[in-house]
């Protein structure tokens, strides 16, 4: 199968931001972890702090792939281009977040996302991921 995580704002600064919410792992040796724990599945990788760029990413991907993990970032609860582009699209998506987001600001609460996806998954760390994948298999 093949299956893309897709990582949107700041999330390239995973390790070095923010530590005690997200961990002091950077997310490309963890991706090389997920790689050896997915051996059977073709696992691609995509992070972009803008917008468009993970929109075009979308409609790129979206009608050849099986399934797409998306951390949108921030873009989660501010984005109603990246839930427009989910519905578009064919692939499924899993919404992720590393942090549980309900326990957090009230802001971090709504996704403009959801309702276009499979399914959501917050809360366990970089694990998130790895349980987005799993849901594909
Ligand atoms: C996040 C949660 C978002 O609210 C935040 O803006 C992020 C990361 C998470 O993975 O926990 O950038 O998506």
């Amino acid at each position: 199968k093949k299956v893309i995580v897709i990582n949107g704002p700041n999330l390239n600064l995973l390790g070095i931001r923010e530590k005690n919410i997200y961990g002091s792992q950077d997310f490309l040796s963890y991706f090389e972890d997920l790689k050896s724990s997915f051996v059977d599945t073709q696992l691609h990788y995509f992070q972009s702090n803008h917008e468009g760029a993970i929109i075009d990413k979308l409609h790129e991907i979206g009608f050849s792939f099986d399934g797409i993990v998306l951390n949108a970032g921030a873009y989660t609860h501010t984005s109603l281009a990246i839930g427009d582009a989910i519905a578009a699209i064919t692939t499924p998506v899993v919404e992720v977040h590393i942090s549980n987001v309900h326990k957090r600001e009230e802001f971090r609460h709504g996704s403009y996302l959801a309702k276009n996806c499979v399914g959501v998954i917050c809360g366990f760390g970089l694990n998130s991921y790895r349980l987005g994948i799993q849901s594909f298999l």
